[in-house]
């Protein structure tokens, strides 16, 4: 039987996707592949959003070159920066057999027959809007899987100065929100218990109800034990948001807001619509509906024209919110992003000035990450079980409410909720003991894999 082994870069998006496709595989036949090695087909799924992502691709085609020479393997690029480079791409590296744009996923297994016959396709056409069909996840495929992801919309309608989804990914295009209810609904009958609604914007729902009526809808599946949504932008995070993580039970306590620069300059530079004032004020109002919940965000630093000034007003936010997990970068310019444009005028920050305030925001992060952990020794917290620990052999794994990856001494089933004694901290992870199952996985549920055929 043919083989796919996918190589997954980027965010949850790209996770999502790359499940869909390796799933429209196996209806025509295909299975997982352990090892590149042992592929008929390797599959790159890319991630355009900053130059590094872009370069690990390039190294990945290298070596898979080799794979390819060796068995004749196929070999094919899908994800962002086959949008963004479309036949650039096969100019560049002329081995590559076909790319496949994140609009394009139901092409793929026609993408694959004709490579086999020897004709090298690239499907990067936006589909129109009325004509698009969201990818869903298949019910039959994802049976006992403990958390899935499910689509709610997709693309991106904002104008952030340094940020080339927009590109990548399109205009933004939501789901009717009884396709997304349904999808949920067919998870959790084969067992899954958590389910994250992904989009590049997903608070900027439309799709028939605004978003938090969606996640009301949601949350209202039967037998789902817990709710995420990834990732938002503060501009469409209100009242109506912050009354659903006061009224849900199922939505987890945890927000990741990204707020992008501590500098109100910086904010305006980068066209994010909002002062830290608000932002903060936002979270504030999260924080009194809501004590203890968790917060993360995404931090760029040395946007072009960042002064000393602004990036300590960065650390000084930093300080404030003090965050539970921080996502930070240096600026990466982007093509067909405006600050591209402004740089000269705006003032390029050196890559090492990027370097030294990326340690320095890092190491404070690193100190408020851990003092946060700490505080939950002690405690007792509900963790989902997913399965064997991969970072503490013995151990099993999952997640705690707020997100923080958690490690334990029991014997819970993967899919069911433990109550853990939490004994242990350290800035990656919780470590603790069972106390009691305090909800029974489904029939269902199996571990997860202990090897996921994607990789990230
Ligand atoms: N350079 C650096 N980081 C970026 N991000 C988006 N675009 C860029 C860029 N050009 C970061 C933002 C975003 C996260 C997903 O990636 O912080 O929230
Ligand atoms: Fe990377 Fe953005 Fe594309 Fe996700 S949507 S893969 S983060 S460029």
């Amino acid at each position: 039987m043919a083989q796919v082994y996918i190589h997954t870069f980027g965010c949850q998006m790209n996770e999502s996707d790359s499940l869909r496709m390796l799933e429209s595989l196996a209806r025509a036949g295909w299975t997982a592949a352990a090892a590149p090695e042992e592929a008929d087909l390797i599959l790159l799924n890319t991630c355009a959003i900053r130059d590094k992502a872009e370069q690990k691709l390039y190294s990945a085609l290298g070596r898979y070159r080799a794979v390819k020479k060796a068995r004749g393997a196929l070999l094919g690029v899908a994800g962002c920066v086959a949008q963004q480079e479309k036949e650039k791409l096969v100019r560049r590296a002329p081995y590559v057999d076909f790319v496949l744009g994140p609009d394009n996923l139901a092409a793929l297994p026609e993408l694959v027959r004709s490579a086999r016959e020897g004709t090298r396709q690239v499907a990067t056409d936006w589909m129109d809007s009325e004509a698009y069909v969201f990818p869903r996840a298949d019910p039959s495929q994802s049976r006992g899987r403990v958390t899935a992801f499910v689509t709610a919309m997709k693309g991106c309608d904002n104008v952030c100065a340094f940020c080339v989804v927009p590109h990548t990914r399109g205009r933004e295009l939501s789901r009717p929100y009884a396709d997304v209810v349904a999808e949920v609904a067919d998870l959790v009958e084969v067992g899954v218990r958590a389910v994250t609604l992904i989009g590049q914007n997903v608070n900027s729902f439309s799709g028939g109800c605004d978003f938090a009526s969606l996640l009301r809808r949601v949350a209202a599946v039967p037998g789902l034990a817990r709710l995420r949504f990834t990732t938002s932008h503060p501009h469409d995070f209100g009242e109506a948001l912050i009354r659903c993580y006061a009224e849900l039970p199922v939505l987890c306590p945890h927000l990741h807001l990204p707020v992008q620069s501590g500098s109100d300059a910086v904010l305006a530079r980068m066209r994010r619509d909002y002062t830290t004032e608000a932002y903060e004020a936002k979270v504030a109002a999260l924080r009194r509906a809501l004590p203890g919940v968790a917060l993360t965000s995404d931090i760029i630093v040395g946007f072009p024209g960042e002064t000393e000034e602004d990036f300590a007003r960065t650390l000084d936010l930093v300080e404030r919110v003090r965050y539970d997990n921080l996502f930070s970068f240096v600026y990466s310019s982007r093509p067909h992003t405006a600050a591209r444009l402004r740089e000269a005028e705006w003032g390029v920050v050196p890559y090492s000035v990027q370097i030294e305030r990326l340690g320095r925001l890092q190491a404070l992060q690193r100190a408020i990450t851990l003092e946060a952990m700490a505080a939950k020794v002690g405690t007792e917290v509900e963790v989902l079980v997913e399965g064997p620990s991969r970072t503490d052999p013995g151990k099993l794994s999952g997640h705690a409410p707020g997100n923080q990856m958690v490690n334990l001494d029991g014997d819970a089933p993967a899919g069911s909720i433990a109550r853990v004694a939490i004994e242990g901290a350290t800035v990656a992870a919780l470590r603790g003991r069972q106390l009691a199952q305090v909800a029974a996985a489904p029939a269902t549920a199996r571990p997860r894999r202990a090897r996921l055929p994607v990789v990230a």
